[in-house]
């Protein structure tokens, strides 16, 4: 991983919000634990709090969502923080910004704001001098669709050059997904089988037994081909299947995640299916004639030497039957019937478990004990963890303080993913009903059957 001069002081915009109470400074409170955060925080926002308030919140928000105050770890980050108070509109605010930053000549500026506001908060940076020698961090969604991202990019780039720009999928920053990078590349028994020639196919499942939460009307607006498909399980796709990167250099390993991305056919609407859980109208916030989907499921075909032909199958649900991100690798069969067995042996298979634990099984078969030679499943677990050691917050926040873009989307990379995804965006497909609690609706195992039908992760198993 290649990285830039660090950053001298860490702005960030949207500090009174729901992601900055629940994720973001539990974040900068592991990072001064570790020693990856000394230089001062300016939070941002329009909430009337003054910065002792601030504080207050902060301690709340590590308290009930980021497993607890490190009193020592806390009281150094409030030593760090100041809070400048005003609209994004008023040039004054950035007036205050740039006091805030005293000599800092290299900020970062992390917009944990509703991209609407990325144009104009990255203008009145610029105006008031605040954007000279600075980073931007932007959060997920980047645009609503193909064209929608393409503005966004446009007004970020009148600002900021595109390695200064660090778009978080916090996907990139989990253990368990570098950790499919890692497997496939420190390990030379896979390369040889990582192809159309052994692999049958792929399947994806992310399943949230959980719904909307309270975020009716983001998530109506929104829907799971939007909120994860495009964006986190792309990116998973990417790592399992782009050819070696070259890690010591962020642009080259980037530039083979988009050549994987351009390799994706671009979906047609027999590719997909829609589901929305029944009860979904009567969330708060959510519109009663809405046909967006809480289910997406997808078959992609990547078109390149090594993956021309083999399926791949991605799902994404809420109020699934369990909470679990599930990738399966699947074999060939042995090229002949050896053993006359009443069941032939299952697909060989690599199963990556990215939640609730981190796991990496390779499922085999193996002869049952006796005269027969008949076989029975059996997985060997290579990885198997409860916990990441960092959130990806601390991760991402780390990388791009250090500069280090290598775990972040690239402009192309985005382009490249809504442009899989953008014809067949809002209701082309019809959306299907499904209950609660059940694996989303019928017809995805009619229409988009995988080979041997879905696999559901091996936690809804047990
Ligand atoms: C977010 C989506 O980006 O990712 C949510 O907006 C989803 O809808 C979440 O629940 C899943 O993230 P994780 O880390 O809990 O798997």
């Amino acid at each position: 991983m290649s990285a830039s001069a660090p950053s001298d002081a860490l702005v960030f915009f949207g500090a009174t919000g729901d992601l900055a109470h629940k994720k973001i400074f539990a974040a900068l409170q592991a990072l001064v634990r570790r020693g990856a955060l000394s230089v001062p925080v300016v939070g941002v926002a329009k909430s009337g709090m003054t910065l002792d308030q601030l504080k207050e919140r902060a301690r709340d928000g590590i308290t009930r969502f980021g497993g607890g105050v490190d009193e020592a770890a806390f009281t150094k980050l409030c030593s760090l923080l100041r809070y400048v108070d005003g609209d994004y509109a008023d040039p004054k605010t950035f007036a205050q910004v740039r006091q805030a930053l005293g000599d800092a000549k290299a900020p970062l500026h992390y917009l944990a704001i509703p991209p609407s506001l990325f144009g104009m908060v990255a203008g009145n940076l610029a105006k008031s001098g605040c954007a000279a020698g600075a980073r931007v961090v932007v959060e997920k969604p980047f645009g609503h669709d193909r064209a929608s991202a393409a503005a966004l990019n446009t007004h970020l780039h009148e600002v900021f050059d595109e390695r200064s720009v660090f778009r978080i999928d916090h996907y990139l920053g989990k253990e368990a997904v570098q950790n499919i990078l890692y497997f496939r590349f420190a390990n030379a028994f896979l390369e040889p089988i990582w192809n159309r020639h052994h692999i049958r196919q792929i399947q994806v499942t992310m399943a949230e037994s959980f719904g909307v939460e309270g975020r009716g009307s983001f998530y109506d607006a929104t829907g799971a081909l939007r909120d994860v498909v495009q964006n986190h399980l792309m990116q998973v796709l990417g790592f399992l299947c782009m050819e070696a990167p070259d890690w010591q250099d962020t642009e080259r390993t980037r530039d083979e995640q988009v050549k994987l991305f351009r390799a994706v056919r671009t979906l047609k609407p027999t590719d997909l299916v829609r589901g929305q859980f029944r009860g979904f109208l009567e969330e708060p916030g959510v519109k009663s004639d809405s046909t967006t989907e809480t289910y997406a499921a997808v078959r992609l075909q990547i078109d390149n030497w090594r993956w021309s032909g083999v399926p791949i199958y991605i799902r994404a649900g809420k109020h699934m039957p369990c909470s679990a991100t599930e990738v399966r690798v699947e074999l060939h069969r042995p090229p002949q019937v050896v053993f006359s067995e009443p069941v032939p042996p299952s697909h060989n298979c690599f199963r990556f478990q990215l939640t609730p634990r981190i796991e990496v099984g390779l499922n085999a078969e193996v002869k049952v004990d006796g005269e027969r030679m008949v076989g029975e499943p059996l997985e060997l677990l290579a990885i198997d963890q409860q916990h990441d050691e960092m959130t990806p917050y601390e991760r991402l926040l780390g990388d791009a303080l250090r500069g280090d873009g290598t775990l972040f989307a690239r402009a192309d990379g985005v382009d490249e993913c809504w442009r899989i995804v953008n014809n067949v965006l809002g209701s082309v497909v019809p959306v299907h009903p499904y209950e609660p609690g059940s694996w989303g609706p019928e017809i995805a195992n009619e229409s988009l059957l995988p080979a041997g039908g879905w696999h559901s992760p091996r936690i809804a198993a047990k």
